[in-house]
């Protein structure tokens, strides 16, 4: 049986106004009112994580940050350190998603060092990895999934693992409408899966591994019934409330 909760996310990008974001969790937690269960936490730009955490006071409803540094503080320009995405009512954060990777240079070292800072910090890192169309069209999705999760994630012990969540999200079905089969998904989720278990033994059975890549209310079901499917991390559909909660208790 698995020892662990659905993990859904919205992962809101640079899209959303602060009162178009505070307007759409009012009107989530309404929708998701009474459903148990599943943790659900959605991911808005860091101008708008205050106060939507604001809006989201006394909901189950978690705040996370789309991406943290590793200090505290210092002279890096444009970031966020993992004190300050608490402060603002985070409880988690997004870490190496690919267009970090693909569109500003982030590396595995890098999502190593945010990952083990988001930690430290008290925050759930939501640790991305997932393959291109040309690795996966070259038989190479599980040998770079696996590398990047095994470079993500060591040094890290069980009690650590125990504490963070894994998002699978193939880069060639983000924003793109072309969805994983649920047995893509499945195989690469129970490979992730294997490799935990080799990192640190039954413990990986309390690991959420969440898939990432065109989830829709029409296919969440599907996908979050497989065994090794613990989740959902969402982009486009988590724009529309009614939209993100139909996703939310397709987890269930
Ligand atoms: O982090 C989630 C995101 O990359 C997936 O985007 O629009 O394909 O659901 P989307």
């Amino acid at each position: 049986m698995a020892l662990r909760n659905k993990f859904v996310a919205g992962n809101w990008k640079m899209h959303l106004s602060v009162a178009e974001g505070v307007a759409l969790v009012t009107e989530l937690r309404a929708l998701l009112d009474g459903v148990a269960g599943v943790r659900v936490a959605v991911a808005p730009a860091f101008t708008a994580i205050h106060p939507v955490a604001d809006a989201l006071r006394g909901s189950l409803v978690e705040i996370g940050g789309q991406n943290v540094h590793w200090e505290k503080q210092g002279a890096f320009t444009g970031e966020v350190s993992p004190e300050m995405l608490v402060e603002a009512g985070a409880t988690c954060a997004i870490v190496g998603h690919s267009e970090r990777r693909q569109l500003f240079g982030e590396t595995d070292e890098g999502v190593r060092k945010r990952a083990r800072a988001a930690l430290d910090a008290g925050l759930t890192p939501i640790v991305c990895v997932g393959e291109t169309l040309a690795e996966r069209d070259a038989g190479r999705t599980l040998e770079v999934v696996g590398a990047q999760v095994r470079a993500g994630l060591e040094g890290f012990d069980a009690n650590d693992l125990a504490k963070l969540a894994i998002a699978y999200e193939p880069v060639w079905a983000i924003g793109t409408g072309r969805t994983a089969t649920s047995a893509q998904a499945q195989e690469v989720h129970a490979a992730i899966r294997a490799i935990l278990r080799e990192l640190v033994g039954d413990a990986a059975d309390c690991v959420p591994i969440q898939y990432g890549g065109s989830v829709k209310p029409e296919n969440a079901a599907e996908l979050m019934a497989q065994p090794d499917v613990d989740g959902a991390l969402v982009g486009g559909a988590s724009l529309s409330a009614a939209s993100f909660a139909a996703i939310v208790r397709a987890a269930r």
